[in-house]
C-alpha cells in the first residue's frame, strides 16, 4: 500500500513570462558610443545625454538637429565627423548604432560584443541586446513601458494614460523623499511607523499643490501630525469640489480625474453622468445627493453638513458637481459650511455646460463681431419663477450672448420681457439639452418663437437657453423657424 500522502506547502508561480526585463541603467558619465547621424539618433542622443551619459557620436553627415543638439549639451555629446572604427567602442557600456546595411550592422555588433557592450541596432531587433522603451518622466520616478516592439503605437498610447493619471509634481516630491529618507529613520524608528508615514506621504503626492519649496516644511507637517496622533480620533480629511463637466467623461480635467482616483466617498448629484461617476476609485463610498426621479433633491444644509461630517470622521471627500462647481453650483454654500467647521476645502474647476454647448454648435460665445459680453443667468428663483431682481435691461443687450441656466420653464416669459425692452425678435436662440452627451439636442429658433413656448419640449434634461447673435454664426445647420414652426437639429 502506498504510503499516505503528507502536507506539502505549494507557491503558485509569481510572475508570468517576461519578454524583457525592464531594468534600469545607471549610466551617469558612462561612455556610449552612438554611430550614425541620422534622425533616429537624435532622440537616442538626448536620451542618453538626459541619462547622464557621456555619448561618442560618430557620423560622417550628421543632420543640422543633430549638430544643434550636441551644441546644446556640450558636456554630455562630443560629435565625431567621421565614420565609427572598431577601436571607438573600447572602454564603452553601450553600443548604439542607426545601420540600415546589414554587413555594416553587423560588424557593429561584433566590434561591440567582442567588448563585452550591450548593442541596439536601431530597427534591427535580431541586432539587439537591450530595447529603449516608452517613458514617463517624473524623475526620479521614472516609467518604462514596452510591448517588446509588437505595437508601439500600444506603448504611446498606455503612456498618455499613465501621464493623465500622474501629477507632474511627482517628480519634485520624489526629490523631496529622497531628502527626507533619513529624517523618516530618525522619526519613526519602527518599519510599521515608517510605513503609515509613507502611505500618507504618497497620498499627499497626488493631491498637494506645494511647490518643491514648500515640499520638506509641508512633509515635516506631516511627519509631526502622525507622531502627535494617539490614536485619540481620525485626522480631520478635506472636501473637494470637483466640476464633473456636462456629462462627457472625456470633459473632466486630469486634475478632477486625480481627485476621483483618490476619494473615499464621492457625493454626487443628478448632473453627474454614469459614464463620470464610473472612474471613480473603485473602493469610494457613492452618495447621491440629487433629485430621485420626480422626488426633491436633498436639502442643501444636508448636504453641507454631510460634507463636513464626512470629512471630520478623516474622509477624503469629492464633492462631484454637473459642469463647473462655481457656476449655479451652490458652492459657496458648501465651501462655507467647510470652512466653518475647520475642513480643508479646495476647488477644482470645470467644463461648464454653456461651453460644451458652443462647442458642439461650433460658435464662439464672444464672436467679436457680434458679442462684447457674456452673460450667465440663471431662469429660476428658489419658487421656479424668473428672477425678480434680474436686470433685464442687460439682458437685452443686442451686443451680449446671454446663457440661461435651469430657464427652460421660465425662457418663453424672460424672451417676451426682452423684447419689449427692444431686443430684436429676430434675435437667434438656441435651446441646447443635454450637452455633451449622447442624447445631445440643439433647437434653433429666434426670441419671438421663444416666447412663444418654440423648442421648449425637452422634458427632464439639462437645458440651456442662449441668446444673441453670436449665435447666427453656428455652423450647423439650423434652421430659424418662421413664428412657431420648429426643427430639430440633433446634435453631431
Ligand atoms: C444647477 S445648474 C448647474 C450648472 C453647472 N454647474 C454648469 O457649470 O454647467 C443646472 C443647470 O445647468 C444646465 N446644464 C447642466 N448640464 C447641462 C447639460 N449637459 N446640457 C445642458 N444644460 C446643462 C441646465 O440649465 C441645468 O438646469
Amino acid at each position: 500500500m502506498a504510503p499516505p500522502n503528507t502536507p506539502r506547502e505549494t507557491r503558485p508561480p509569481r510572475l508570468d513570462a517576461l519578454a524583457k526585463l525592464p531594468i534600469f541603467l545607471d549610466l551617469a558619465g558612462k561612455r556610449v558610443v552612438l554611430a550614425g547621424g541620422g534622425e533616429p539618433v537624435v532622440w537616442k542622443a538626448e536620451l542618453l545625454a538626459a541619462a547622464g551619459a557621456k555619448v561618442a557620436i560618430y557620423a560622417e553627415h550628421p543632420e543640422p538637429e543633430l549638430e544643434a543638439l550636441v551644441a546644446d549639451h556640450p558636456d554630455a555629446l562630443t560629435l565625431h565627423r567621421r565614420a565609427w572604427t572598431d577601436s571607438d567602442l573600447d572602454g564603452a557600456w553601450l553600443g548604439v548604432a542607426d545601420e540600415p546595411d546589414p554587413a555594416e550592422a553587423a560588424r557593429f555588433v561584433a566590434a561591440a560584443r567582442t567588448r563585452g557592450l550591450l548593442v541596439n541596432v536601431i530597427d534591427n531587433p535580431p541586432y539587439c541586446d537591450f530595447q529603449f522603451c516608452t517613458i514617463v518622466n517624473r524623475s526620479p520616478v521614472v516609467i518604462g513601458i514596452s510591448t517588446d516592439g509588437a505595437a508601439p503605437i500600444l506603448g504611446q498610447a498606455i503612456r498618455r494614460r499613465i501621464e493623465a493619471i500622474l501629477p507632474a509634481s511627482l517628480g519634485s516630491w520624489g526629490r523631496t523623499a529622497k531628502i527626507f529618507r533619513d529624517r523618516v529613520k530618525e522619526l519613526f524608528p519602527t518599519k510599521a511607523d515608517r510605513r503609515r508615514f509613507w502611505e500618507k506621504f504618497v497620498d499627499v503626492t497626488f493631491i498637494s499643490q506645494a511647490q518643491e519649496d514648500e515640499q520638506l516644511a509641508k512633509i515635516e507637517r506631516l511627519a509631526a501630525e502622525i507622531l502627535a496622533d494617539k490614536g485619540d480620533g481620525p485626522a480631520i480629511g478635506e472636501v473637494v469640489l470637483v466640476g464633473a463637466g456636462p456629462g462627457d467623461p472625456e470633459l473632466l480635467t486630469l486634475k478632477a480625474m486625480r481627485e476621483l482616483h483618490s476619494a473615499d466617498v464621492i457625493v454626487y448629484d443628478r448632473l453627474v453622468t454614469p459614464g463620470v461617476l464610473e472612474l471613480g476609485r473603485r473602493e469610494a463610498r457613492r452618495v447621491h445627493v440629487g433629485k430621485e426621479g420626480h422626488g426633491a433633491a436633498c436639502r442643501q444644509e444636508d448636504i453641507s453638513a454631510l460634507l463636513v461630517d464626512l470629512a471630520l470622521e478623516g474622509k477624503r471627500v469629492v464633492r462631484l458637481k454637473g459642469g463647473d462647481p462655481a457656476i449655479f453650483g451652490r458652492t459657496g454654500e458648501e465651501v462655507e459650511a467647510c470652512r466653518a467647521a475647520g475642513v480643508p476645502v479646495r476647488i477644482v474647476p470645470g467644463v461648464t455646460s454653456a461651453s460644451a454647448a458652443a462647442a458642439a454648435l461650433g460658435v464662439s460665445l464672444t464672436h467679436r463681431d457680434h458679442a462684447q459680453r457674456l452673460q450667465f443667468v440663471t431662469g429660476h428663483d428658489r419658487h421656479g419663477a424668473l428672477p425678480q431682481d434680474v436686470d433685464l435691461d442687460a439682458l437685452a443687450d443686442p451686443r451680449a450672448t446671454t446663457v440661461v441656466y435651469m430657464g427652460r420653464r421660465t425662457a418663453a416669459t424672460l424672451a417676451g420681457e426682452l423684447m419689449r425692452r427692444g431686443l430684436a425678435p429676430a434675435t437667434p436662440v438656441i435651446v441646447a439639452s443635454n450637452a455633451s452627451r449622447a442624447d445631445e439636442k440643439h433647437t434653433a429658433t429666434t426670441l419671438e418663437a421663444l416666447a412663444e413656448g418654440a423648442g421648449l419640449a425637452v422634458e427632464n434634461a439639462p437645458t440651456l437657453v442662449l441668446i444673441g447673435a453670436a449665435l447666427d454664426a453656428s455652423e450647423r445647420e439650423v434652421s430659424r423657424p418662421a413664428r412657431t414652426s420648429l426643427r430639430l437639429a440633433s446634435a453631431v
